[in-house]
């Protein structure tokens, strides 16, 4: 299961593995927990249309089980791929297992609800990764939904900085995404630092995307 959302997007959310439903159904987050991930994205008034939601494992481990390290292993690369060719500026991550693809060593409980920069090896070398629990942890533990709301509110946040260093980075002439295609021959606008906190889903004048992400995502 690739995951789904708009491809020329700012954001893309990374979860766990596909449920049972997501097995049957090829989407992304369409149980319950999927249900508080619209109300999180919700509570910032953003939607799943603004938006790329994909997991850190592509098969649903039987019984949902943690994915096993080969299994995360096995999948690493089609997910590294996703998120060269997205470029996201902020990832989100929701668990534990997708936290530790961009930011090792962290701990959840340490490192909810902030951000930093996140690792190159991630597939995403200029993006920000902002660290949030799982919604299913919340459906399991009551008390987490509250913190979940609460970190949810950090999330414009970070994509507003995330946007500030990147049109930084591009003042500065930093080299775009390691992946980025031959340069177009119209010369990219910089990508502006919009007085919302919406994302963006028109970023494609970014110099680091694909002219067309979306013919590259059917390779997932
Ligand atoms: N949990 C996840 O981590 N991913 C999904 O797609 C659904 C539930």
């Amino acid at each position: 299961m690739p995951g789904e959302g708009t491809a020329a997007t700012e954001v893309v959310f990374v979860g766990e593995g596909p449920g049972f439903n997501e097995d049957r159904q090829g989407r992304p987050f369409v149980g319950q927990a999927g249900s508080l991930l619209d109300e999180l994205l919700a509570s910032v008034l953003w939607s799943r249309d603004e938006v790329f939601v994909t997991n850190v494992v592509k098969c649903r481990p039987p019984g949902n089980r943690d994915p096993e390290p080969d299994e995360i292993a096995a999948c690493a690369q089609y997910l590294t791929r996703q998120l060269e060719v997205l470029d996201p500026a902020l990832v989100v991550t929701l668990g534990r297992f997708s936290m530790a693809r961009f930011r090792t060593g962290a701990r959840i409980g340490q490192v909810h609800g902030t951000f930093r920069a996140a690792e190159a090896a991630s597939g995403a070398p200029r993006a920000l990764t902002f660290s949030m629990y799982h919604p299913a942890a919340a459906l399991r533990q009551a008390s987490l939904k509250q913190t979940l709301f609460t970190d949810m509110q950090g999330v414009p946040t970070a994509l507003t900085e995330a946007r500030a260093l990147r049109a930084a980075d591009q003042a500065r002439g930093e080299p775009p995404a390691a992946i980025a295609p031959a340069p177009s021959p119209v010369a990219p606008e910089p990508p502006a630092i919009r007085p919302d906190s919406k994302p963006a889903t028109d970023v494609t004048a970014d110099a680091g995307v694909e002219s067309d992400p979306t013919s590259q995502l059917g390779l997932f």
